[in-house]
């Protein structure tokens, strides 16, 4: 049986992985629905460009009747929902775009789901499920031991994470009220091809290749739990086709690094695959500067449920997934060039000034 999946944000980072992967290694029906803001790229769904089994619908996930037609017509058996502003220094400079997306979005795409499941009958309503993709930040930060495991305290602390918290709220409360089957998956730091070049990994590759100092935040010694985003991808396959309705699952890489250490291996593999002109090591560019205000000490995942209940683990090491994604931007060059053109040119975000 071939599911029909639609996915919200699809035209973004993780939502296109996940679009690119169901295209090519499932025989689903995918529509994507993503509204096009300053994250969201077509050109990221250029490899399913007219593949027989994906479509695109541009639409706003807090337009009502637009969500609606569209699920009316699509009728599908997953909602996969990633759509969602999600960067935190963008969340320090204007909170009131993550209240709107990420709570009214998510509350308008729950609404719609519901009535879509209630018409449902027999195998089909049986089959159904509204999936939200969500994030460890939830959880708050860490000192320097521990693990957030799926039974760990909300503390959310950036408007970012207190958005996605309250949308988690929002999808518990509509499965435990009104039985609509749900699932949630808290995930760490993705990184890997197509990540829009304001976070972390692909500004510092970007910045390397254009000579400009690499932005340090504090004393760099934050730390983040990095998982390549097509592992990510085949978890939230895993939980969809197979997790229980209702479960929250934690997804993570166990690979636990500071910013500092991320920066230095970009800048090692750089040096191996793209030297500078002058010999120098990119390393010379780096540079510390103020923090982030509110700034998370550390996030790292016990992903143990998912491996246990539904068999999935990472297949790639920080350093595979690293090297592969550096080769990625080097090789596709037009896709950054194009954002850095139009949309974002690398200035500093979240100064809170
Ligand atoms: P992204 O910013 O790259 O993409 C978000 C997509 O959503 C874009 O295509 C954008 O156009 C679309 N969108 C935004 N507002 C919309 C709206 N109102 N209506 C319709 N579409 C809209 O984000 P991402 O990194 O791919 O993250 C996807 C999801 O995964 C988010 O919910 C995020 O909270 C979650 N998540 C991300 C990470 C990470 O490391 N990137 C980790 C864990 C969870
Ligand atoms: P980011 O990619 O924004 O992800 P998140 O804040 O959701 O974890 O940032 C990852 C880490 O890198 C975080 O500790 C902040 C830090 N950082 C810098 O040091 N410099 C930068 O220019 C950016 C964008 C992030």
């Amino acid at each position: 049986m071939s599911l029909r999946i639609l996915v919200t944000g699809g035209a973004g980072f993780i939502g296109s992985a996940l679009v690119r992967h169901l295209a090519s290694e499932s025989d689903a029906a995918i529509l994507t629905l993503d509204k096009l803001t300053y994250a969201g790229s077509l050109t990221s769904l250029a490899p399913v460009d007219n593949h027989p089994r994906h479509r695109f619908v541009r639409a706003d996930i807090c337009d009502a009747p637009a969500v609606r037609a569209t699920i009316a017509e699509f009728r599908p058996d997953v909602i996969a929902h990633l759509a969602a502003e999600s960067h935190v220094d963008r969340s320090i400079d204007g909170p009131g775009a993550f209240i709107q997306t990420n709570l009214v979005g998510t509350y308008t795409m729950l609404q719609a789901a519901l009535d879509h499941w209630r018409s449902l009958e027999g195998a089909a309503k049986e089959r159904f499920r509204f999936h939200h993709i969500s994030t460890d930040e939830v959880f708050g930060s860490l000192g320097p031991t521990g693990l957030f495991v799926e039974t760990t305290a909300y503390d959310p602390r950036s408007p970012y994470s207190a958005s996605k918290a309250g949308s988690d709220h929002l999808v518990r409360a509509w499965g435990h009220t009104y039985g609509l089957p749900v699932l949630i998956t808290n995930c760490s730091n993705n990184y890997g091809p197509y990540h829009f070049p304001e976070k972390l990994i692909p500004l510092m590759i970007i910045k390397c290749l254009a000579g400009e100092k690499l932005p340090i935040y504090g004393k760099g010694d934050n730390v983040r739990d990095w998982l390549y985003v097509e592992d990510h991808v085949r978890a939230l396959r895993a939980v969809f086709e197979r997790g229980r309705p209702g479960e929250t699952y934690n997804v993570g890489g166990c690979n636990e690094v500071t910013n500092i250490g991320v920066v230095e291996r970009i800048c090692d593999l750089l040096d191996a695959m793209a030297p500078r002109a002058d010999g120098a090591s990119y390393r010379a560019q780096m540079s510390f500067v103020a923090d982030r205000p509110g700034h998370d000490k550390r996030y790292a995942i016990d992903a143990t449920k998912i491996g246990r209940e539904l068999g999935w683990r990472p297949l790639e090491t920080f350093d595979s997934g690293l090297a592969r994604t550096v080769r990625w931007y080097l090789d596709n060059r037009g896709w950054w060039e194009a954002i850095l053109k139009q949309r974002y040119a690398g200035e500093r975000l979240g100064v809170n000034a």
